[in-house]
């Protein structure tokens, strides 16, 4: 198959580009790929909202870049602030004009949020289930261009570059270009390749690496890993978020509920096992401090006191206005027996997002020619040692747009690469066999989750990634051997890419000698004087 212009991904970033390209190339293709439904992204569970300057009687565009610089302590590129705080607004704007409704007052005005480092209320949000809302007007808006086709139960296996058209391809090999994917269509079992001149990665994120996380299943780091095997550049993959109030439901792990960060914004208060607010002891912010300071409060109380969780207090909130706003969070606890208003909400720290990844520039430019990466698998120098709450959704259309413009660029200096030029083989599945134990690759999945959350976690130390190291080490080894020998699954790739994700986070925390934002590592209990951006 060929196409025009080619997106892996169909969350904020992904349909955004896509949607662009299609109204400003209407002669041009573009085919959208995402691994399972179309919808289940880690957009779709976006709750607090998106970050804008809108309100320029109390906000202004400095608060917000000031904001963005001090939670993502000294390591943020501040031009890129510059540019997504900026230009976010537009971005806001065309999301609104294709059918996306953010929550008003009686006056029209929009309804904002507060979330921890924010000094304003600046958050945009539908009730509390904002990326649902963004998710479906996109996907509705998408449905009305003709040539976009959207391929959902794709999974994309590798970019393909001059190494499988057999050339030598070193992490120096100048000009390394993407030609297209090699998929496995989970509808024919087939493994299809599919050329493009131009690439989109917007594969989200990779919190499945942890035991716990709030990503849903799909956040499984397959744009990073594919880009790393393709010798492309990786970037500050060391600073994982783990949000500090995920619902806490003994025995679920894997994919657990979140509290918004809102209900803190609007008053909701962090107590420990003894009743105590304790995020005092910690910050002057109290319980919106930035996340990187909460989640290490949240860990170092439920450590003190031998807990698997500290509480949300929200019984002294107006409860009226707390179903209004967080409708879905009401229902939730109830579902399980909380009553928001006289029940304290447990809660502890899970993975969230991740503020590094596929090193890109100013225009969603990839150090791998014709392929671009937007959204939360790219790292674009915003979020610096740790992100500001609800600037991801805001960066994800910031980027998506300025790869659209660049393409669109391509496509006016009618310097977009032929299609044709290469002749791209087949997928080469020689010497493989169907799977014969599945338990190879679940009982390696529970191994890597489990020494990335005991060793790899919100406090780290040089000991624990040394370990995690070598076990990560034997992994790779064992799942490598399996892969070369057996028939591509979603399963098996995944695995295959999350150990390689987690290989590369704890190289780069290894290589990190300080504590900063978002890694914390007790032998380095300091800033070091030089600022450096970790690069594998
Ligand atoms: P995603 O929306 O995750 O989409 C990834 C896409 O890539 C999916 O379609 C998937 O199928 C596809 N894909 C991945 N691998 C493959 C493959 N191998 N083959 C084919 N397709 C593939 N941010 C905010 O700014 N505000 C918030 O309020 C907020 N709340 C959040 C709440 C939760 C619970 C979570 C998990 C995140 C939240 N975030 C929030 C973060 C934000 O939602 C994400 O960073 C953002 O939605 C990522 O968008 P994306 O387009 O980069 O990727
Ligand atoms: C939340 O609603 O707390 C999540 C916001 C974010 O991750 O930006």
């Amino acid at each position: 198959m060929q196409t025009d212009i080619l997106v892996i991904g169909s969350g904020i970033a992904g349909l955004t580009y896509a949607l662009k390209c299609a109204q400003e190339m209407p002669d041009k293709t573009i085919t959208i790929l995402t691994k399972t439904q179309s919808d289940e992204t880690n957009t779709k569970y976006a709750q607090g909202g998106i970050a804008g300057v809108t309100d320029f009687a109390h906000d202004s565009f400095q608060k917000h870049i000031e904001d963005t610089l001090i939670a993502g302590d000294g390591l943020c590129n501040p031009a890129i602030v510059e540019i997504v705080v900026k230009e976010g607004v537009q971005r806001i704007n065309e999301l609104i004009s294709w059918g996306a409704q953010f929550d008003r007052d009686p006056e029209g005005d929009y309804k904002l949020g507060k979330e921890g480092g924010h000094s304003e209320n600046r958050i945009l949000h539908h009730k509390d289930v904002t990326g649902k809302e963004m998710e479906r007007a996109l996907l509705e808006a998408i449905k009305k261009c003709s040539n976009i086709h959207l391929i959902s139960h794709c999974f994309v296996l590798d970019i393909i570059t001059q190494h499988h058209l057999g050339y030598l391809v070193t992490k120096s090999t100048p000009d390394i270009e993407c030609y297209g994917v090699y998929v496995l269509n989970l509808t024919t079992n087939k493994i299809e390749k599919i050329a493009a001149a131009i690439t989109l990665l917007a594969t989200g994120g990779n919190g499945q690496v942890y035991r716990t996380t709030t990503n849903p299943a799909i956040a499984t780091g397959d744009g990073v890993a594919m880009v790393y095997r393709a010798k492309g550049r990786i970037e500050n993959i060391e600073f994982i978020q783990f949000h500090p109030t995920a619902l806490y439901e003994a025995g679920v792990r894997g994919h657990s509920f979140l509290i918004t960060e809102a209900v803190r914004g609007d008053g909701g208060i962090l107590r420990n096992a003894s009743g105590e607010a304790f995020m005092e002891k910690y910050d002057e912010r109290k319980d919106l401090a930035p996340r990187d300071i909460v989640a290490r409060a949240i860990d170092n109380e439920m450590k003190i006191n031998g807990t698997e969780f500290v509480y949300l207090d929200c019984r002294h909130m107006d409860q009226q206005k707390f179903k209004e706003h967080f409708p879905n969070i009401h229902a939730k606890c109830l579902s399980i027996g909380i009553d928001v208003a006289k029940d304290m909400i447990p809660v502890s720290p899970a993975a969230h997002y991740s503020c590094g990844g596929v090193k890109t520039d100013a225009y969603a430019r990839t150090s791998i020619k014709n392929l671009y990466a937007a959204g939360e698998c790219a790292s674009t120098g915003l979020h610096g040692a740790n992100r500001l709450a609800s600037n991801s959704l805001l960066e994800a259309m910031v980027f998506a747009h300025r790869a659209f413009e660049d393409t669109l660029q391509k496509v006016q200096a009618n310097s977009l690469r032929k299609i044709d030029d290469v002749v791209i083989p087949v997928w080469n599945a020689d010497g493989t066999t169907a799977p014969k134990e599945m338990i190879l690759i679940t009982q390696s999945l529970k191994e890597m989750k489990l020494l990335m959350s005991d060793y790899v976690g919100i406090v780290r130390n040089n000991e624990r990634l040394k370990r995690a190291n070598r076990r990560i080490d034997l992994l790779h080894e064992e799942t490598e051997y399996l892969y070369e020998r057996t028939a591509v699954s979603p399963q098996l790739c995944e695995l295959r890419n999350m150990i390689t994700v987690s290989y590369l986070i704890i190289k780069s925390a290894e290589l990190r000698h300080e504590s900063r934002g978002l890694h914390y590592n007790t032998d380095y209990l300091f800033k070091q004087p030089i600022l450096q951006n970790t690069i594998l």
